[in-house]
């Protein structure tokens, strides 16, 4: 399913995401546009974040992690000092903070996108403990959630998206005719997760990361607003043991893309 040098460039300008001035609170996707939208739901380090940017790479689709926007909205919460308890002043917050994603655009440090915190670049900074402890609190918040939300749809309503999160098939997208829910054992997804962050917080241990997650996953899947579970409809894929071009390879087998492939 080769790409054409034209529909590349319009991803890449499609890629240059403003999320922060948009806010259209209908969000609705056309009938046309809805069929290009894959939903991908999963628990932490499952491996859905590098699954759905390979897999928009390959279909030239754009690439939309949700998780970055909660984490930047956790981050703004921790650097501005705000006690974390207080709902109100959180959502104020979330919906006063202007975020952007962008492509790398050639930074060569391992980043899938560029997030920025009202202009600046904390695609990094999002990614450390001390937010990976924080961000479930923070993402729990029913105002966080219809803030981000809102932000979400309006971006996939364009078409011809991947995104990625906890609650994509189930609540942002449940006309995406594709949902598919990445797992892998909570002893795999630690490893990844503690490999991934010991160059940037070398006195973290493994078993410091397996209990974040265990606490993480209990949170995101028990929490009152929009627990993080499979839609009814959603393919299960189990990452376990497995390498991301095998799980690609797995993924393009579904009747889907066929389909696809056939409308494009
Ligand atoms: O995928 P991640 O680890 O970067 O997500 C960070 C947190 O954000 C996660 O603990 C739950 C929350 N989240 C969510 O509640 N809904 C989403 N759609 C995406 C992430």
């Amino acid at each position: 399913m080769a790409a054409s040098y034209e529909s590349r460039i319009r991803c890449l300008e499609g890629l240059n995401l403003q999320i922060g001035f948009w806010h259209d609170p209908e969000g609705v996707l056309n009938s046309e546009k809805i069929k290009s939208v894959i939903a991908i739901d999963g628990p932490a380090a499952s491996g859905k974040s590098t699954i759905g940017r390979m897999l928009a790479n390959h279909l030239v689709f754009l690439f939309l992690d949700t998780g970055c926007m909660y984490r930047a909205v956790t981050l703004a919460v921790l650097q501005r000092g705000i006690d974390i308890d207080d709902e109100a002043a959180v959502v104020d917050l979330t919906e006063s903070v202007e975020l952007d994603i962008l492509p790398p655009w050639g930074k060569k440090d391992g980043r899938l996108y560029t997030v920025l915190l009202d202009g600046q670049d904390v695609t990094w900074d999002i990614r450390t403990s001390e937010v990976d402890s924080n961000v479930s609190q923070v993402s729990a918040y029913k105002g966080v959630r219809q803030n981000l939300v809102d932000r979400q749809r309006n971006l996939a309503k364009r078409g011809s998206v991947v995104v990625v999160g906890r609650d994509i098939g189930t609540v942002v997208l449940p006309e995406a005719p594709l949902k598919l829910y990445i797992i892998a054992s909570t002893e795999e997804r630690a490893y990844r997760r503690w490999i991934e962050q010991r160059n940037r917080e070398k006195s973290l241990t493994y078993d410091q990361i397996l209990a974040d997650m265990i606490r993480r996953d209990r949170i995101d899947g028990n929490r009152e607003h929009s627990p993080m579970r499979p839609a009814k409809d959603a393919v299960i894929i189990d990452t376990t043991g497995l390498s991301p071009e095998q799980i690609l390879d797995q993924i393009l087998t579904l009747d889907y893309f066929h389909a696809l492939g056939e409308s494009r």
